[in-house]
């Protein structure tokens, strides 16, 4: 497929924590990922991609929130071209240009239409091994956005960053950026402006069910799963993870390309009682309901240069 003007995914998100220190701890020794690096009071988590990190962990002074999503874009001209088109929208954005980050790159933050801070780069650090390893996240599959006006922030998605619409399932739009991967962004219409869930690509289904064990074990008992979603195909597992972050393990998201039929809610549902393609999952729990739509953004502050 012909490289498109847009992103190819999630590169990294930015944790604000009570207690970052307790979370690398979990993000390590359960959830799996691997330290990387520190610098001053940050924390960087390294899945099995070539991304220098895929999270980052820094004190919250206040409230747990998400600080930033990074996206990652093939070339700096396509990060030029993202960054015109936002600018036409008058989205609140900095000009694009070399950054001062422990991965360096080009790039530059801006603001979405609800004020969430987001960054859009290009050749950043990256490691040389980048094979997927069983048992070990590979990549954060997808961000979930809970948004007031999601048909705002959908058609930001689409215009300004350049994704594409491929589904709509109940109250979600599916998004697809340059990559075979269904979806790397889904848009949640709901009450608040808030983080329905982060999601992490594992190896395999095998994997995704050990997770769950390990999970279980450390007290992080599924809030929802283990199941199969009908749109992207993808294996689910969801958790309360430290702080109460909702917290989804995936594999097996569907790889598609530009003769994938878009299909709406009416294609996507489910019969009575079911939830899930296999039909084997229970409702998700009482938790899962309050914490996906527990965890906020943070607000002002989208430039990444002084
Ligand atoms: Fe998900």
């Amino acid at each position: 497929m012909a490289t498109r003007s847009t992103i190819t995914g999630v590169r990294s998100v930015e944790l604000e924590l009570a207690d970052p220190e307790r979370s690398a701890r979990f993000y390590t020794d359960v959830w799996h990922l691997s330290e990387v690096a520190r610098d001053g009071d940050t924390i960087y988590l390294r899945g099995t991609a070539e991304f220098h990190h895929i999270l980052a962990l820094r004190p919250s002074h206040g409230p747990a929130r998400i600080g930033r999503v990074v996206y990652e874009a093939r070339t700096r001209d396509i990060v030029d071209a993202i960054h015109a088109r936002l600018a036409a929208m008058e989205t609140p954005v900095e000009p694009p240009g070399s950054l001062d980050r422990i991965e360096g790159g080009y790039g530059f933050g801006l603001a979405d239409p609800s004020g969430r801070c987001l960054a859009v780069v290009a050749g950043a650090a990256c490691h040389d091994d980048d094979e997927p390893q069983p048992d070990r996240p590979h990549k954060i599959a997808h961000v979930n956005f809970n948004d007031p006006d999601a048909a705002r922030l959908t058609a930001f998605y689409v215009d300004g960053l350049g994704m594409k619409l491929v589904d709509r399932a109940g109250r979600q739009a599916f998004l697809n950026a340059d990559s075979p991967d269904h979806s790397s962004i889904v848009i949640c219409q709901a009450d608040a402006n808030t983080l329905n869930h982060l999601s992490f690509e594992m190896a395999d289904l095998d994997s995704v069910m050990r997770g769950a064990g390990r999970m279980s074990d450390a007290g992080y008992p599924i809030e929802w799963g283990v199941g199969r979603h009908g749109c992207a195909d993808n294996v689910f597992a969801y958790f309360a993870g430290p702080e109460e972050i909702p917290l989804e393990y995936t594999s097996d998201v569907l790889q598609i390309d530009d003769s994938y039929p878009y299909n709406g809610p009416e294609y996507w549902a489910w019969p009575a009682g079911r939830l899930d393609q296999w039909g084997v999952t229970p409702p998700h729990t009482k938790r899962w309901k309050r914490i996906q739509n527990l965890f906020a953004f943070r607000s002002g502050g989208h430039r990444l240069r002084g």
